[in-house]
């Protein structure tokens, strides 16, 4: 895994838009994995400018979110696919039919959640996947002890995701407690992993992603298992880490042409 430590969320923003917008430099119809939540919003701001001043297009890509939450009436502003319409496709040029998410309303889910699949395996995977992480270490949303081998399925919240997105919904209450999510077997075939991560509240997850054991206990862990996986952190979120100093050594010194 590869550990770059940036100074502030905008410049996680611009990092992850310039590797976004190399990825589709070099395949104009890629596939994206969109994640939803505070990390990826300098993300999104940042294509958004690209894409205005005309040096990123993502007219022919496909988009698919990592997550759904399962139960939320159709349009209601806080479920993932409402949020992916106002922080993404109203403000980029991908279209609309062109980013799917889990459907959270299905009257069979396990349906849906095998539909999803199929979905990602015949638009030929996904190429550049952009994850957060949970101060439980969770990504997408596999919370502690999801299998290594796990696909798209209905999964609980903890109790602690539901207090920590609990800002996002008027109070703890109306946080649903299930969600579809890709499991992380899903998530570790996208050909590319990159993890935004900004916060002191994430320091201890972050610690224990990079630098602990692989366990379904600490679900982003699963990124050591990847060839391909980035972690960008704020100083903040950096801030337990043992190599920290190693890790900028490393990228300070990385030849350009590598890119993430
Ligand atoms: C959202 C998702 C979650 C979030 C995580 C961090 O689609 O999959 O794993 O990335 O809960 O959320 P924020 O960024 O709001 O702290």
């Amino acid at each position: 895994m590869e550990v770059v430590i940036v100074s502030d969320a905008a410049a996680s923003g611009t990092l992850v838009a310039g590797a976004i917008a190399e990825c589709v430099r070099q395949r104009p119809n890629a596939v994206l994995g969109l994640a939803t939540g505070s990390s990826p919003l300098p993300v999104y701001r940042d294509l958004e400018r690209r894409v205005k001043e005309g040096s990123l297009s993502l007219a022919h890509c496909k988009a698919f979110l990592l997550d759904e939450y399962v139960g939320l009436s159709a349009g209601h502003p806080q479920s993932y696919r409402a949020t992916i319409q106002r922080e993404v496709i109203d403000r980029l040029d991908i279209p609309a039919e062109a980013v799917l998410g889990p459907d959270g309303s299905a009257e069979d889910l396990p349906a849906a959640c095998a539909a999803y699949e199929e979905a990602i395996k015949a638009a030929g995977g996904v190429d550049l996947q952009l994850l957060g992480i949970g101060s439980d270490g969770h990504i997408g949303f596999n919370e502690p002890v999801s299998s290594f081998a796990s696909r798209t399925r209905v999964k609980t919240l903890t109790a602690q995701t539901r207090t920590d997105n609990a800002r996002f919904f008027g109070s703890e209450e109306e946080v649903p407690w299930h969600v579809i999510t890709q499991g992380v077997g899903t998530i570790l075939e996208a050909r590319h992993l990159v993890l935004v991560v900004t916060g002191e509240s994430k320091a201890d997850a972050v610690a224990q992603a990079v630098e602990g054991p692989i366990s379904a206990f600490m679900p982003a862990s699963a990124l050591q298992l990847h060839p391909h996986s980035t972690l960008v952190a704020d100083e903040a979120a950096a801030s337990q880490l043992k190599l920290a100093q190693y890790y900028r050594q490393t990228y300070e010194t990385k030849p350009s042409w590598q890119g993430l």
